[in-house]
């Protein structure tokens, strides 16, 4: 299997006035064609920032410092100042006139909150139009309209409805809106943040059901960022743990699941309410994620880790092949 994504020890910081936060710490990630990779932590742990940063888009005051990430490009990609060939490529020595010609048409985003993200005054077909023509504005409207009414189709919206503004679709509907204006260029690295996160379960499962075959039909590769790892047991073949900008467990779902290596993937799995132990009570992590601000020697996670010896508050574990066949950030496994 090719690897159409790889991500080589990046690192982002946001610098403000309070400090310097280093959002993601030399993180390193590799994504298979045509696979779905999950992407899970808690709350400001860096999942949007790793996928902003592929797209090359760190918001401001945010940066990318140093690292690299490759996407394998399966035909070239014309751009008016220079064409980026087919193959490999490291998108840090693109120009920006070449990112944004790779935008939508090779790595589309579906952002964090649908609910702001739809022009009030456009209809749901002028949304797909207009991202059509910015990449090429050869496209008449009636194909744009079009290639909507299909996408919209296979996500469980009448293709009628293309002529509708977005205060008349329910919350779900624009959430599906957004999933289908992120497929309207036929992106291979579809890249989607918390994209059920504000729905509920019911729409919730209709919604990942109807990305993962629109997957299959448009060929895709996806990231799905998620702070719900049930969302990820159903839809995810690996998943990627990040702690304080850095990975900490990168398996496939079935040995994350099954044999979990890293003391925090333990804790985050053991935290899941399960409806069909009621007996079982509710858990949590003792202790917050801490302030990236500061500086925490060795691992992030010792603070919070009921196994943390001398050496994980002065040393980084490096990131290691495990046992469940995946690679673990630990110092309980460093000497296997
Ligand atoms: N605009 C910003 N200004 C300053 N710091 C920021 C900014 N955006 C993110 N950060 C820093 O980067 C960290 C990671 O943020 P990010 O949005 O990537 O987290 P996340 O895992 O997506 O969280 P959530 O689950 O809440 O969406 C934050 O904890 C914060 O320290
Ligand atoms: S490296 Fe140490 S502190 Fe970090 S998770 Fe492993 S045992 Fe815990
Ligand atoms: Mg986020």
């Amino acid at each position: 299997m090719t690897d159409l994504l790889r991500i080589e020890n990046l690192v982002v910081e946001y610098a403000t006035r309070r400090g310097t936060a280093r959002a993601l710490d030399k993180a390193s990630i590799i994504l298979e064609e045509n696979k779905t990779l999950g992407l899970a932590g808690e709350s400001g742990c860096g999942k949007s920032t790793l996928g902003r940063a592929i797209m090359r888009l760190v918001p401001y005051p945010g940066k990318i410092i140093e690292g690299e990430i490759f996407l394998n490009l399966d035909q070239p990609v014309s751009v008016k100042t220079e064409d980026i060939p087919m193959g490999e490529v490291n998108l840090m020595n693109l120009d920006e006139d070449q990112m944004r010609a790779l935008r939508g048409r090779m790595i589309a985003y579906i952002f964090q909150d649908p609910m702001t993200s739809l022009n009030p005054m456009l209809t749901i077909g002028d949304h797909f139009i207009q991202i059509m023509q910015a990449h090429d504005p050869e496209i008449e409207d009636e194909a744009a309209l079009d290639r909507a009414k299909e996408i919209l189709d296979g996500l469980g919206i009448l293709p009628e409805r293309v002529t509708d503004y977005p205060h008349q679709f329910s919350g779900g509907m624009r959430q599906r809106v957004m999933i289908g204006l992120g497929l309207a260029l036929r992106p291979r690295l579809l890249i989607s943040d918390e994209p059920t996160t504000s729905l509920d379960v019911i729409v919730e499962a209709q919604i990942l059901e109807q990305m993962a075959e629109l997957k299959d039909k448009f060929n895709l590769t996806m990231i799905l960022i998620t702070h719900n790892l049930g969302v990820l047991a159903q839809t995810a073949d690996d998943i990627a743990i990040i702690y304080a900008g850095r990975i900490m467990e990168h398996a496939s779902t079935d040995a994350l699941f099954g044999n979990p290596q890293h003391p925090y993937t333990k804790a985050l799995l053991e935290a899941v309410p399960d409806v069909s132990k009621p007996e079982k009570k509710l858990t949590w992590i003792p202790g917050a994620p801490p302030d990236l601000m500061d500086f925490i020697p060795g691992c992030m996670y010792n603070p919070r880790c009921p196994h943390a010896m001398d050496i994980c508050r002065t040393t980084v574990p490096t990131l290691i092949k495990s046992k469940s066949g995946g690679k673990v950030a630990c110092w309980l496994y460093e000497e296997e």
